[in-house]
């Protein structure tokens, strides 16, 4: 049983690549279930409940999200009727949305729980006491648990890999828009990478247009990011699980750009 997982889709690039390689992505590699992070899918800024429905028409079955869940505010108006919306779990009580869903593929279930990491990024409820929470609720209906760990430092997400080893089926990585390579299986079982990726522009710098990122460097005065223009990329992993246990057996990178080009 194999899930894809599509990372941080920015703006129109992004949305593009997630309409030109969705198809062909799922018949080439046939996933069950297929994910797409979409927290900067609304022009780098949160998400619209129309591109919400998009990645689901695209053949999404879930769309998770990060820090930049409430920049489009239009997600107050869908949060609450999205079932196959995540935003990440460890916001405090009260606040709408939900952190993990359920998917289905044939008779099997996946949880899909999204996390958000405390380093360098806004106060959270602890997103470590919050795993064990959700894994609890969760493992009574199903051992297939995939955790998208929104987080900016590689150490918590490490951490965080090796707390849940053989707990869930995968920790992936998402927020710093650059695919790393250290996608390996822990030895409880867990499949684990530290980023995923970003879908978006190519040559923008973590997809905002370069220039502006480039005068803010600079001069230190304010500016405004805009998504960059031009060449587009596509970062996911597949995973692959054990169809009895759910515990992992392979992860694959997948990184699509005019230097990584797709082979059908
Ligand atoms: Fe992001
Ligand atoms: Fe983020």
């Amino acid at each position: 049983m194999k899930i894809l997982f599509i990372g941080d889709v920015v703006g129109s690039p992004g949305r593009n690549m997630i309409k030109n390689y969705t198809a062909k992505l799922k018949k080439q590699y046939k996933p069950a279930i297929t994910i797409i992070n979409g927290e900067n899918a609304a022009s780098g800024k949160g998400i619209t409940e129309k591109i919400y429905k998009g990645f689901l028409d695209a053949g999404a079955q879930a769309v998770t999200l990060g820090n930049h869940t409430w920049d489009n505010r239009e997600i107050f108006e869908f949060i609450e009727g999205a079932k196959n919306l995540v935003r990440p779990a460890n916001y405090p009580p009260g606040v709408p949305g939900q952190g993990y869903t359920f998917v289905k593929y044939n008779d099997i279930e996946v949880a899909v729980i999204n996390l958000m990491g405390r380093t360098f990024l806004p106060a959270m409820d602890c997103p470590f006491q919050k795993a064990d929470e959700l894994i609890d609720i969760v493992s009574e209906r199903t051992p297939f648990i995939f955790v998208d760990f929104h987080a900016e430092a590689t150490s918590e997400k490490q951490a965080m890999g090796w707390y849940l080893d053989g707990r869930v089926s995968a920790v992936v990585g998402t927020h710093t828009h650059v695919q790393t390579s250290d996608e390996r299986i822990l030895p409880k079982g867990t499949a684990y990478l530290t980023d995923v990726g970003m879908t978006g522009p190519y040559d923008g710098i973590l997809g905002v247009e370069k220039e502006a990122v480039l005068h803010k460097f600079l001069t230190n005065l304010p500016v405004r990011f805009e998504v960059a223009e031009g060449r587009e990329q596509l970062s996911a992993v597949l995973v692959e699980l054990d169809s009895k246990t759910g515990k992992a057996k392979t992860i694959k990178r997948i990184l699509i750009n005019d230097d990584h080009p797709f082979y059908e």
